[in-house]
Formats: C-alpha cells, structure tokens, sequence
C-alpha cells in the first residue's frame, strides 16, 4: 500500500433528500491500493456516499475529489477509471448475459471484440460461463451479484466501488467475489467495500470506516478497532438477570451488554480473568471467544437493539 497518495477524498461530504441529511460532513481518505470497509446500520448513508463517489448523486454540500478530480466537474473521466457493483440488481432484463456485459463496455468505448474476450474471462472467472447467452431472468439472485461484479470490471477500473456484493451469495459464491478481490488488491486496485458481514470486512479489508446517521463514528484498522473497543477476549452467555448481576459484581471494570437474549462482557484484560468468573458458574453455559469486529460493530452502533 501506497499510503502516500490519496485516491478519494472527501471533506465535509453532505447529501441532503429535501430536509432530510443522509450523508451529513464527514471527512475521510482512501489510499491508493486500499482496500477500505464502509460499516454501518441500514440507513447509515453509505450507498449514498458510494453513489457520489462514482458521479451518480450530485453532493449538496462539501468537496469530494476521485484522483484529484472533481465529481462535479469531471464526471466523465472519473467514470472510466472506477468500477462499481451497485447494491441493486440494475442489470437489462432485455438482453442476455455476455450482452448486458458488450452494452456495458460501449459506455467505455472498448472495442467491440476486446469487450468479447474480456466479458468471456471475467464470466469465467465468475463461474458464469455456462449461462452466457441465457437471459437474466434465468440467472439465480446468487449469480446476478456475480454477473454485477463482472460487469463492474469490464473497462479494469483503478478504483472499485462494491456496495454488499456479497449480500444474498451462497458460501461458494461469496468465496469467488472474495478471491477476486484478493487478487484485484495485490494488482493494485483500490476497493471501497460495504457489507453486513463482519467476517468479510475483517478479512478483506485494510481499514474500516464505521458510519452511522451519516457519520463517521470510528476509523481504523480491523484489528486495532477490536483492540480499543473490546479488547482481546469475550464472554458469552445467556441472558439472566442473576447471571448479569454477579458478572457486574465480579468484574467492575467491565462492559456488560445485552443483545437480545445473549450478554456479552468485554474487559481490557488478559483472559485469566474470565476463566475465573466461568468457574463460579458451574451449570451455566459461558463461552469464552477471540474478540471480532461484529463485537466492535454492536458494541458502537447496537444499543438501539436494547431498547
Ligand atoms: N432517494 C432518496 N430519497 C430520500 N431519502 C433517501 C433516498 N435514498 C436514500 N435515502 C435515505 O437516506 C438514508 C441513507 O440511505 P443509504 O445511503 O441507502 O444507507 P445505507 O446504504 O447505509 O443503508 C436512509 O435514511 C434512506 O432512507
Ligand atoms: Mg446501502
């Protein structure tokens, strides 16, 4: 990673829908060769920055920059340079799988047979091949998303938008997207990811933006992001009030939080801790766990879960 040269960069991003603030000033840097994960509850704003991002919303307010062009001004060439998997399915019902690949590549310009040979790879890769002159409706929702990432690489964009590529994948086909990304990252390309799963952002990406309310409410790495909010280990049990209440005595320092019917203590300390507590309970069912990013997640943006 290059950390030297920014890529995107936005300061003071706004994106206002009438009176209502989606994307509301944030600020942030992606590095060339990043690849960076946009986290946040549903409604966060992150499909709408993502969509300012590659010239598709006009920005209410603040300055974004793609490869020190601007979005409002230089549209066209900003285009060129990104691919962009977009949350929904935008593919033409109308045509069939190798030609809603050829369409695309015309908006790039990309000649006619150059399109043909990249389309047949990138089908291919994505396991594609077989349903290459069927028609869209004939494609499982599995292979759509594979289809729509395909189709994001068609003109070998420099940067990537993916916006919950994986989103409704089987395990085989989340594992396909995900090799793909590896290999795109160690060509170089620089990759803006959104998704739900917490697994995917902790193995796929360099740094994460967590956002909420059209905030950005905690940057860092995966692992330093774990480090500062959860430390290193969990308990896990199951809700009970009496439980709840001698873990609070047990262990001052700690954090008890109640997701639904499961609490979870996160404590800045070395595990000895907890495997002290988990002897004054011998019938209960407490697990101790490495701390992950879906803890940091819930424990930054989860309390609306508890009301
Ligand atoms: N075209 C639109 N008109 C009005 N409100 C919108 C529009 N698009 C998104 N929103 C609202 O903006 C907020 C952010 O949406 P979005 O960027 O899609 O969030 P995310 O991708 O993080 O789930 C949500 O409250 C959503 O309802
Ligand atoms: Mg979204």
């Amino acid at each position: 990673m290059n950390s030297s040269e920014v890529l995107i960069k936005a300061t003071g991003l706004t994106k206002k829908y009438d009176d209502f603030t989606a994307v509301d000033s944030i600020d942030f840097e992606v590095y060339k060769g990043e690849c960076v994960g946009f986290l946040g509850p549903n409604g966060a704003g992150k499909t709408t920055t993502v969509r300012m991002i590659y010239c598709f919303l006009p920005l209410t307010e603040g300055t974004l920059t793609v490869a020190g062009m601007d979005v409002s001004t230089q549209a066209r060439q900003i285009k060129a340079m990104v691919g962009v998997s977009p949350q929904d399915d935008n593919l033409d019902p109308d045509f069939t799988v190798i030609k809603n690949l050829q369409v695309y590549a015309r908006y790039f310009d990309i000649p006619k047979d150059e399109a043909t040979k990249r389309a047949t790879e990138l089908l291919k890769f994505f396991q594609l091949e077989e349903k290459r002159d069927v028609s869209i409706n004939a494609l499982s929702g599995g292979m759509k998303r594979r289809l729509i990432m395909a189709r994001a690489l068609i003109n070998e964009p420099r940067i990537l938008l993916l916006d919950e590529p994986t989103t409704g994948l089987d395990p085989q086909g989340r594992h396909i997207v995900w090799d793909e990304i590896r290999s795109l990252r160690k060509q170089g390309v620089t990759i803006i990811l959104t998704t739900h799963y917490m697994d995917e952002a902790a193995a796929l990406c360099d740094r994460i933006l967590i956002i909420e309310n059209g905030k950005i409410i905690e940057t860092g790495t995966p692992q330093e992001l774990i480090r500062k909010h959860v430390g290193e280990d969990v308990l896990e049990v199951e809700y009970d009030e009496a439980v709840v209440e001698i873990l609070k005595a047990e262990l001052p320092d700690a954090e008890v939080e109640v997701f639904g019917e499961q609490v979870r203590v996160f404590i800045k300390q070395p595990r000895g801790v907890f495997e002290r507590v988990v002897k004054k309970f011998p019938g209960k069912n407490l697990t101790i766990r490495n701390a992950n990013l879906e803890d940091v997640f819930l424990k930054l943006t989860g309390r609306k879960l508890k009301e």
